[in-house]
């Protein structure tokens, strides 16, 4: 498994939920550490560029209308394996199918709010996270 960094967003949903320590809580005891993080409220702008692969997709407008709406919390993680392992705690897409125990699980209502996001690839996380963080501001082992 590779030492690398993935990155997550505790989206808007989970966010005024109150949960982002029980969320930094699972990534922590998966051995995963927070080198960055950042709360803020994305424009549309910023929203519609992170997500532009999906701007064909149907569901587009609604996804960036749903992470405009409220504060997100942002953070890259580091540890062995991290972009599976922050996945696997994530759960599945739609909640309803993501295994229990998992955050989605036990914190998002649907898949429209799903309460996380997190890169999918090593390649994607590398692009994400600089998308938020300059490597200035990211600190390391
Ligand atoms: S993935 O990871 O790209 O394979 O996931 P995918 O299922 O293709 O979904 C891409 C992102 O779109 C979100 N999504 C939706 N948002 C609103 N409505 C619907 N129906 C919907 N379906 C998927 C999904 O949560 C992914 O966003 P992130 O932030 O990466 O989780």
């Amino acid at each position: 498994m590779a030492f690398e960094r993935t990155l997550s967003i505790i989206k808007p949903d989970a966010v005024a939920k109150n949960v982002i320590g029980k969320i930094y809580s699972r990534f922590e005891d998966a051995g995963l550490k927070i080198v960055a993080a950042r709360m803020t409220h994305l424009s549309r702008e910023q929203a519609e560029q992170f997500y532009s692969v999906h701007k064909e997709r149907p569901f587009f407008k609604a996804l960036v209308d749903f992470m405009i709406s409220g504060p997100v919390m942002i953070q890259a993680l580091e540890g062995e394996g991290a972009v599976a392992k922050n996945r696997d705690l994530m759960g599945a897409t739609d909640p309803q199918k993501a295994d229990k125990g998992t955050i989605r699980a036990d914190f998002a209502d649907s898949i429209d709010a799903n309460a996380v996001h997190g890169s999918d690839s090593s390649d994607n996380a590398r692009i994400e996270i600089g998308f938020f963080f300059p490597e200035i501001d990211i600190y390391l082992r």
